[in-house]
């Protein structure tokens, strides 16, 4: 019987340093067949482990149209990040999955999309926006708004950059705190409202970023005239196993894990405890 605990074996084909404490880590599973046939969709975790140290959940950030790899945006953020954080091209770590839900990109072909992140909030939305891109026609205008707090927090810096030249697209970036190498926009991401037209009765908004950030972007798209069913947000809880057994990550009667963590805010609304969701 398949042990759906059971990790596998992955070696880091290369490491890009996207800011002072996030790299992006090319992956390649070590069973070749594995590395082939693994299949997954654009909001979708795996959980990520080094043996001896611990096991957590990180957002796939490569498309899925991208095969015999796959990459993962890491935060130093504790034990295990940390650890990954020392290791080199040619290490192993231990992966299994994916888990967890998709943004439903056939529900919003020929829309237009509209995409906001806060720091680490863009890699789960990469994946998206690198899917969107694959098939570009499918959709209306894209629109992304992203926001970190100093320059050298934003992360895909260059990637920004070709997609500000892709067809129908616009891409604002802002900054909380700006430094004399920075000429764009400063203040937090809700202010690059001012700078763009966000009204619409019909497009689709994709959102990840920290839980304040969450809260104000929510405001801002529902007074744009989004709809609460056509506002996507992946969440963030802590996880043990992933696949709906040990009752860690869930939000009244939602495992994030299995549910989510991508959750339109028709559903979020509904939570007992909405403000938890998002705080
Ligand atoms: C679906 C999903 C996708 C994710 N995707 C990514 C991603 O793409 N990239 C990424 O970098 N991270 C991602 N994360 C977050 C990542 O899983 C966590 O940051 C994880 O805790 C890191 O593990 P660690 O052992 O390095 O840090 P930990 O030792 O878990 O510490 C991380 C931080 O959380 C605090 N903390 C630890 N345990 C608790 C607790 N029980 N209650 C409150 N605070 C606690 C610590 O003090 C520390 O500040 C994702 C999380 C989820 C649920
Ligand atoms: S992490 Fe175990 S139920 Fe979700």
């Amino acid at each position: 019987m398949k042990n759906e605990y059971v990790p596998h074996p992955a070696v880091i084909e290369s490491i890009r340093q996207e800011s002072g404490d996030t790299k992006t880590f090319k992956l390649a599973f070590e069973d070749k067949t594995l590395a082939k046939s693994f299949d997954y969709k654009p909001g979708q975790f795996v959980q990520v482990s080094l043996l001896g140290v611990g096991e957590a959940p990180i957002s796939i950030t490569s498309s899925p149209s991208q095969k015999g790899f796959l990459e993962l945006t890491i935060r130093d953020a504790g034990k295990l990040t940390h650890a990954i954080h020392r290791l080199e091209p040619a290490d192993k770590i231990h992966i299994r999955g994916p888990y967890g839900n998709s943004f439903p990109l056939e529900e919003v072909k020929t829309k237009d999309l509209y995409f906001i992140a806060g720091g680490i909030g863009l890699p789960p939305l990469r994946s998206v926006v690198k899917s969107v891109f694959d098939k570009r026609g499918d959709f209306g205008k894209v629109k992304i708004l992203y926001g970190a707090k100093t320059p050298q927090e934003l992360c895909f810096k260059e990637e920004l950059q070709s997609w500000k030249q892709m067809n129908d697209t616009e891409v604002l970036l802002t900054v909380d705190e700006a430094d004399e190498s920075w000429k764009d926009n400063a203040g937090v991401v809700t202010t690059l409202w001012d700078k763009t037209d966000m009204t619409t009765s019909s497009g689709a908004a994709f959102v990840c970023g920290p839980p304040i950030m969450l809260r104000f972007v929510i405001g801002k798209l529902l007074n744009s005239g989004f709809k609460d069913e056509s506002i996507y947000i992946t969440l963030e809880r802590y996880m043990k196993c992933g696949i709906g057994k040990c009752g860690h990550c869930n939000i009244g009667e939602k495992f994030v894990c299995i549910d989510g963590p991508v959750f339109t805010y028709s559903q979020l609304r509904n939570f007992p405890d909405k403000e938890k969701a998002i705080a």
